[in-house]
């Protein structure tokens, strides 16, 4: 018998940075300011994701455009790979990621949410340290999402245990 399901998830909603407690305030203050340190030449579209390690460390990173499109890398993918080279057994606690357009005086409104194949990135770091890598979503103004487990934003997701791995 067909029956249907339903998928849905809880997210916060501020109306601006002011709203959060200390530590994400703290955080997507220099997720905002790192993003003049994105090397994004071709699109002019700017990201930069800052997180805190369960050992007390803050990891960033950048997207890094290249001539040739396809080699570039997101903020998101940067971060993670800083993360896990330098604190191979730490794992991500908070991770903040803000953005503007390069051709837009530095500004942008409007939360950014992690690409595709980024969702699919920070969903392995959390299966392969078993906790849940909260999200913290924003322009350089406006309003901030805050999603408790990044892996809500790719349900139905292909991982580790399709392989048998685990
Ligand atoms: N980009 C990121 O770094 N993170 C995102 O969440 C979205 C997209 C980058 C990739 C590319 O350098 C530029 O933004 C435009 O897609």
């Amino acid at each position: 018998m067909m029956k249907q399901e339903n998928y849905s998830f809880i997210y916060e909603v501020y109306d601006s940075i002011d709203e959060l407690n200390n530590e994400d305030a703290t955080l997507l203050e220099r997720a905002r300011s790192l993003t003049k340190n994105a090397y994004a030449p071709y699109s002019k579209f700017c990201v930069a994701a800052v997180a805190t390690l369960n050992n007390g460390e803050i990891v960033m990173g950048t997207n890094q455009e290249n001539a040739s499109y396809p080699v570039g890398i997101c903020a998101e993918r940067a971060l993670l790979a800083s993360s896990a080279v330098l604190f191979p057994t730490a794992y991500i606690k908070s991770l903040a990621i803000s953005y503007h357009n390069c051709n837009d005086n530095m500004t942008s409104n409007e939360p950014v949410s992690p690409c595709g194949m980024c969702r699919q990135a920070i969903q392995e770091h959390e299966s392969r340290y078993q906790h849940p890598v909260r999200l913290i979503l924003s322009g350089m103004t406006g309003k901030v999402f805050i999603v408790e487990k990044a892996s809500q934003l790719l349900p139905f997701s292909f991982t580790g245990s399709n392989l048998g791995a685990q």
